[in-house]
């Protein structure tokens, strides 16, 4: 999904450009750290533990071409504000680049700090996704015992989002790897349809069995008792277990709960916020109103002014906010790599965080 490569002409990163998928597999290029910048915001490269990774080798781009580190530190945090992950990768490649700074004064051995540090944050993203996936499993499996897990999905949490196989969508992947997965259920996840678009192509290439909805078809599922899980991720978890995840996670939460369904959150300890005390205190980043009064995908032809087609009166208003979040009274576990928190609960995050946050 996101690579480093080092042409003649300079040290580039290439990522698979998201915005065109399913139709087409087209990479981008990226020479610095606006280019990135433009491509987060986009969504061309998108989910929370991807964007640590893209902004840890973002610090690395600016620091080996030359420019200037802190301020592309700034413009790469500042890309989108809820996933915690992105400031997350940023500031730790900033200070392994700051820190070889003064400690041998030469920027060229910086520039390969913050490197290093961009890898080996791509390498623990696979690492703890693997294991994400073991601690998912086991907990799916104690609370359902038998198998044949109905596991409905939201917005897109597999490899494209990671250095692995990803967070919730590498659970249902491990369960239909060990032949005890019976469906995925996948929300399509309007306006930017990350589900229909890039879970259904993660799934399709998979080989499980999977069936797309729209979002408010989620409701009559619960009701007619075919869910036995609800897996996603999240962008952030604040200290107090609220999570902020793809708008259209909260209802679901709440149908949920309603049937009897457990709600599983999985994300690496890396989107555990302790700094953010609580969910008011989330900042949910709002996307443009055309998002939602036109379609944008690669296959609609362009004819409205936000660069869709129009699917509403022109001038309409529009409410677009990326994310929700979902309180912790509604999640039954937040799975991680160091295993699953249940209850939910600002001291069982608090007990995570002493061992494991960043
Ligand atoms: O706006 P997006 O597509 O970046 O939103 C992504 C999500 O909400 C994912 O569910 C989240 O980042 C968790 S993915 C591991």
């Amino acid at each position: 999904m996101i690579r480093w490569e080092e042409p003649p002409e300079g040290p580039v990163l290439v990522l698979l450009d998201q915005t065109r998928l399913p139709a087409e597999e087209v990479e981008l290029v990226c020479t610095d750290a606006p280019a990135l910048v433009e491509a987060i915001r986009s969504l061309a490269v998108r989910g929370a533990p991807l964007l640590g990774i893209a902004g840890a080798y973002g610090v690395a781009l600016a620091a080996t071409r030359g420019f200037d580190v802190a301020e592309a530190a700034v413009a790469l945090k500042g890309a989108r504000p809820t996933a915690v992950n992105l400031s997350v990768g940023v500031r730790r490649a900033e200070a392994a680049h700051q820190a070889a700074l003064a400690k041998t004064g030469d920027p060229a051995a910086a520039a390969a700090a913050a490197l290093a540090a961009a890898r080996s944050l791509h390498r623990e993203d696979a690492e703890a996704s693997a294991r994400m996936a073991a601690h998912g499993l086991a907990f799916l499996d104690e609370l359902l015992p038998g198998g044949g897990h109905r596991i409905l999905t939201h917005c897109n949490s597999g490899s494209l989002v990671s250095g692995g196989e990803g967070t919730a969508f590498a659970v249902a992947l491990a369960a239909h790897r060990e032949g005890r997965l019976r469906r995925l259920w996948v929300d399509e996840t309007r306006p930017l349809l990350q589900g229909a678009r890039l879970t259904a192509y993660e799934a399709a290439r998979s080989g499980m069995a999977y069936t797309l909805l729209t979002d408010n078809a989620a409701g009559s599922l619960f009701a007619a008792g075919e869910v036995d899980a609800v897996l996603i991720g999240a962008d952030r978890i604040a200290a107090d277990g609220s999570v902020a995840n793809k708008v259209g996670s909260y209802p679901l939460a709440v149908l949920a709960r309603y049937h009897h369904v457990p709600f599983i959150v999985v994300a690496p300890v890396t989107t555990v916020d302790p700094g953010t005390p609580d969910g008011a205190s989330i900042e949910v980043e709002q996307r443009p109103g055309s998002e939602v009064t036109e379609l944008s995908v690669p296959q609609v032809p362009v004819t409205g002014p936000g660069g869709g087609l129009p699917v509403a009166p022109l001038g309409t208003q529009a409410y677009n906010p990326a994310f929700d979040v979902t309180p912790p009274e509604l999640v039954t576990a937040i799975v991680t790599e160091e295993g699953a928190v249940s209850p939910v609960t600002a001291e069982t995050l608090a007990e995570l965080c002493a061992r494991s946050c960043p």
